[in-house]
């Protein structure tokens, strides 16, 4: 039997391949700094350890010899407000880095078969992404670099780490760069919430006059996978022999009002689009709107290429699914403070 080991398995990428390569019949392990808040551990793995990856001790003991597959998908990371105002910036480096450096060197003391890590297209170049119509996010423009964030620069740094350990000690890698990936089981609230779930929990709540708050004027543009297809491409990756990163994405590109109106439209509400930005953004937060780039869609000819596959789910299909689990979480939440 295949051993696994999925690092970050708590959240919600990992936990949703641990339940897919658990139900294949291979051994699961996974390490994360916390449980996971909505699967069973018994669904997605064999074995939760609970531990700290910047721990080099914590790393040491979680790959073990005879390790077949490495997923490494812990990082320190949220959607537009957790990465983009600065405020976590130097945590976000150290933590994400620290664990990339930890873990690339234990996969080749220990052996592992191959190792996928888990990129982000927030590495390419902001210049790139500057009409919202118009991005380019084909792998091939990646340099010079000049992603908008540090969460994307520190990206760029573990992609070249993992590459420079296939050059120079034959760790067999695979690297995707996700784009917005979304669906249930994700976080929804707290401040780490990416847009769909953010878009679906204010619907659901529906606490603001009938209106829905979006940040910035809603022209800003990007794509949305749903996590099985997501699953799907990362699983298609790694049984190919294609060692360089590659988006992994849809191509389905929207506006960000688009997306809060698909949301609106699923729950048959009588809702508004309210955009707050600029000043007015600060007087109410306190700090600058958190907008990223204002263009961003998947470029999939590289995976299809390479990997012989795409994806093709609309994402409406998927909005259902996630305006159906987050309207049950806030439910949840509201009969829990009623008790
Ligand atoms: P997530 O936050 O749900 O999962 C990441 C997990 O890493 C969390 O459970 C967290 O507790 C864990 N973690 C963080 N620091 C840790 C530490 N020091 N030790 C142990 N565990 C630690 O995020 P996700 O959406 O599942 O993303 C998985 C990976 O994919 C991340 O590397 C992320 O940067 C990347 N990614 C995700 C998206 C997306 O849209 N979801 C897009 C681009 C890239
Ligand atoms: N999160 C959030 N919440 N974003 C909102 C909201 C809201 O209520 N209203 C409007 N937005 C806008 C943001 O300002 C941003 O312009 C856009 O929606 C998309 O925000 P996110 O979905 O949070 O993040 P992102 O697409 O900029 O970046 C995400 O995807 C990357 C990969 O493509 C993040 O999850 C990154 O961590 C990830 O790497």
């Amino acid at each position: 039997m295949k051993k696994i080991v999925i690092l970050g398995g708590g959240g919600f990428i990992g936990g949703h391949l641990g339940k897919r390569l658990k139900k294949e019949g291979y051994h699961v392990r996974i390490c994360d700094i916390k449980k996971h808040e909505y699967f069973q551990h018994s669904e997605i793995c064999d074995e939760f350890i609970v531990g700290d990856l910047t721990d080099p001790s914590v790393v040491k003991l979680v790959i073990e010899d005879g390790v077949d597959e490495v997923y490494q998908l812990a990082a320190d990371m949220g959607g537009a407000l957790y990465i983009f105002t600065g405020q976590h910036d130097a945590d976000v480096m150290h933590n994400s880095a620290t664990i990339n450096l930890n873990v690339a060197r234990e996969c080749v003391l220990k052996k592992v078969g191959k190792v996928f890590y888990s990129s982000s297209a927030c590495m390419y170049p902001e210049h790139n992404q500057l009409d919202p119509d118009n991005p380019n996010c084909e792998e091939s423009s990646a340099y010079p670099a000049n992603p908008d964030s540090e969460y994307g620069w520190e990206k760029l740094f573990s992609e070249r780490l993992f590459l420079s350990y296939n050059r120079n000690y034959n760790l067999d890698v695979r690297i995707a760069r996700f784009h917005n990936i979304f669906g249930p089981q994700g976080t929804w609230e707290g401040g780490k919430e990416k847009s769909p779930a953010a878009m679906c929990r204010k619907v659901a709540e529906e606490n603001n006059n009938g209106n829905i708050e979006v940040w910035g004027n809603g022209k800003q543009t990007r794509s949305f996978l749903y996590i099985d297809e997501c699953i799907e491409a990362v699983l298609r990756l790694m049984d190919s022999d294609f060692k360089y990163p590659v988006n992994i994405g849809s191509e389905e590109m929207v506006s960000i009002n688009e997306l809060a109106q698909m949301a609106i439209d699923i729950s048959q509400k009588e809702l508004s689009i309210m955009n707050l930005e600029g000043e007015e953004f600060y007087a109410k937060y306190g700090f600058k709107c958190p907008l990223g780039v204002k263009g961003r869609n998947s470029h999939n000819k590289l995976y299809k290429e390479k990997v012989g596959w795409e994806v093709s789910q609309p994402l409406i299909i998927g909005m259902q699914k996630t305006y159906q689990w987050v309207s049950e979480q806030v439910l949840k939440r509201k009969e829990a403070i009623s008790i």
